[in-house]
């Protein structure tokens, strides 16, 4: 089946939980991008809620689809987070990143009472890490010495975009793609990369995900 109908059913599928009055964190992502498409519908329909979007993208998008934003400055607390992943395990654990919004993810995800993350079936794994490159956001300043870090817990990483090129992040970060052979501890490493003077954040996340709803070829599946 197209994989941009699985994406649109799994994330239109996580609209119906948004209420009146909530505030909502927007991911990013071609995933989330049916939601943010079907909120905007919402709203123009009568639906009143406020955003606060994962990335510049995303901020972009939500003002085409005449969704109010806001920021964290204004609400300490999100209700509803509906956000993408790269890769996501039996555990509800997810990579993110892929988009290159996983410092703002993270900090969303973190502020959020509930979180759905919307996938299609390619994005399930048994063991992180195996099908999905992790991305870790680092400073420009002294990058190849926290390469030369990231490497000794990796093994190998790539600056994405590749250095006469690199793709810059909302924050005006690189971002390294890691090549783990499997993440088999994921809150250990995702500790050990913070760990490293450099590293803004990582795409491991840990225990964050409430439910995932995964459209496959056979309808909407989740876990939670
Ligand atoms: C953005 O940085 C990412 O975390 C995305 O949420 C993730 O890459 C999923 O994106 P797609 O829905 O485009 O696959």
């Amino acid at each position: 089946m197209n994989i941009e109908h699985l994406k649109k059913i799994a994330a239109e599928k996580a609209t119906e939980e948004v209420r009146n009055g909530m505030v909502v964190g927007l991911g990013t992502g071609s995933t989330v991008y049916y939601a943010l498409l079907k909120l905007g519908k919402m709203v123009r329909d009568g639906l009143n809620i406020v955003g606060i979007p994962t990335s510049d993208g995303t901020e972009k998008i939500a003002k085409e689809q005449d969704i109010p934003l806001s920021t964290l400055a204004v609400h300490s607390t999100i209700e509803l987070t509906i956000d993408g992943a790269d890769e996501v395990d039996v555990h509800l654990n997810l990579i993110k990143g892929g988009g290159a919004a996983l410092v703002r993810e993270k900090i969303i995800a973190n502020a959020s009472k509930r979180i759905l993350i919307v996938v299609d079936e390619s994005k399930i794994s048994r063991v992180l890490g195996t099908s999905f490159a992790l991305p870790v956001e680092i400073v420009r300043f002294g990058w190849e010495a926290t390469q030369r870090e990231v490497d000794k817990i990796c093994g190998r990483s790539d600056v994405r975009g590749g250095i006469e090129n690199p793709l810059i992040t909302d924050n005006g970060n690189y971002i390294l793609d890691c090549h783990f052979d499997g993440i088999s501890e994921p809150e250990k490493v995702e500790l050990q990369l913070n760990n490293i003077p450099g590293v803004v954040e990582n795409g491991i996340f840990v225990d964050r995900a409430d439910k995932v709803i995964i459209g496959t070829s056979s309808g909407i599946k989740y876990m939670e």
